[in-house]
């Protein structure tokens, strides 16, 4: 990280790929290697604009590039989506703790993304898939709420094996689609595999998160085995402006993967 954490390090927009009418994939190089865990998120400048926090969903083993999947929903987000090949950006961080994925070593995993949740759960994914022998079986659960909303739709059939499952649904389906219908919460009902030597990790909107934990509590999985990305407002991302608590929690800096366990008493945990 830079001396002065305030200051971002500048980056080459590299190439902007869309993935739905409303998602966008920018690959992005900064002029210093920036080392970052599968979780952590990093605050995404754009010039003369403003900045954003956003969790890599790219490989957490290439520190010259990264790719940052990002939603279009207001001031920063709208201008980075017209921006093209060869802009520039800046980028400071990482910040946060990451997945604990020494913790998850050894257990069966079940990654639930809901929208543009899968974005940071690809980082993990991908770290997952570089060390296959870490881990036990890994179930995928994915849905969006129509199909082309869909994100990274040419890499599910890569991510099937023997080890990993991958399961999708739709809200609301359309014309093209014959798979499941429904909230991703009804994907959680039933696995082949132990569920007690397992770890359920969720990234997606707040309030299908709480859902997730509800559902997983129901289907016997404890408190402690459920990690939630509690993506709430973010501003300095280290500890400072006091944005981003749950109790004493600084998500900022204590998450923003956290376990359920830590924040299931505090009532407004899932709110925005
Ligand atoms: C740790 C972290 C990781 C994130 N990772 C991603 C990611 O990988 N991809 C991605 O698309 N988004 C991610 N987000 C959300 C992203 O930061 C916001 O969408 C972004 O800040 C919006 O900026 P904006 O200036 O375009 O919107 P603004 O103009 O600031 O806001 C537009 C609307 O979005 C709402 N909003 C802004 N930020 C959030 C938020 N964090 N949660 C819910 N609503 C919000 C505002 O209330 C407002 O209604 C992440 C957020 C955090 C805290
Ligand atoms: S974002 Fe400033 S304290 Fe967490």
């Amino acid at each position: 990280m830079a001396n002065n954490v305030y200051r971002p390090i500048r980056a080459d927009l590299l190439e902007v790929k869309p993935e739905t009418p409303t998602i966008k994939t920018f690959r992005i190089a900064p002029d210093e290697p920036i080392a970052f865990r599968a979780g952590q998120f990093v605050q995404l400048t754009v010039p003369g604009v403003g900045e954003a926090p956003f969790t890599p969903s790219s490989s957490p083993s290439v520190q010259e590039e990264m790719a940052i999947t990002v939603l279009r929903t207001g001031t920063v987000t709208d201008v980075l989506h017209q921006m093209e090949d060869g802009a520039e950006l800046g980028l400071r961080g990482p910040f946060g703790k990451g997945y604990p994925t020494e913790k998850m070593q050894g257990h069966n995993l079940v990654v639930v993304g809901g929208g543009v949740g899968l974005a940071p759960l690809r980082s993990l994914l991908h770290h997952v898939f570089e060390h296959p022998e870490d881990y036990g079986r890994v179930a995928i659960c994915y849905g969006a709420r129509n199909p082309s909303e869909l994100l990274y739709k040419d890499s599910f059939a890569d991510w099937v094996s023997d080890q990993v499952s991958f399961d999708v649904t739709v809200d609301v389906p359309d014309e093209t689609w014959d798979g499941k219908v429904g909230v991703v919460t009804n994907l959680l009902e039933d696995f082949d595999f132990d569920i007690e030597k397992c770890y359920v990790v969720s990234c997606g909107p707040l309030i299908m998160l709480r859902f997730v934990a509800l559902t997983c509590l129901n289907v016997g999985f404890k408190p402690e085995q459920i990690y939630l990305s509690m993506n709430r407002k973010m501003s300095c991302g280290f500890g400072k402006c006091g944005r981003c608590n749950i109790g004493p929690l600084y998500l900022c800096k204590d998450g923003p993967d956290v376990c359920y366990d830590e924040i299931k008493d505090y009532k407004d945990a899932f709110s925005v």
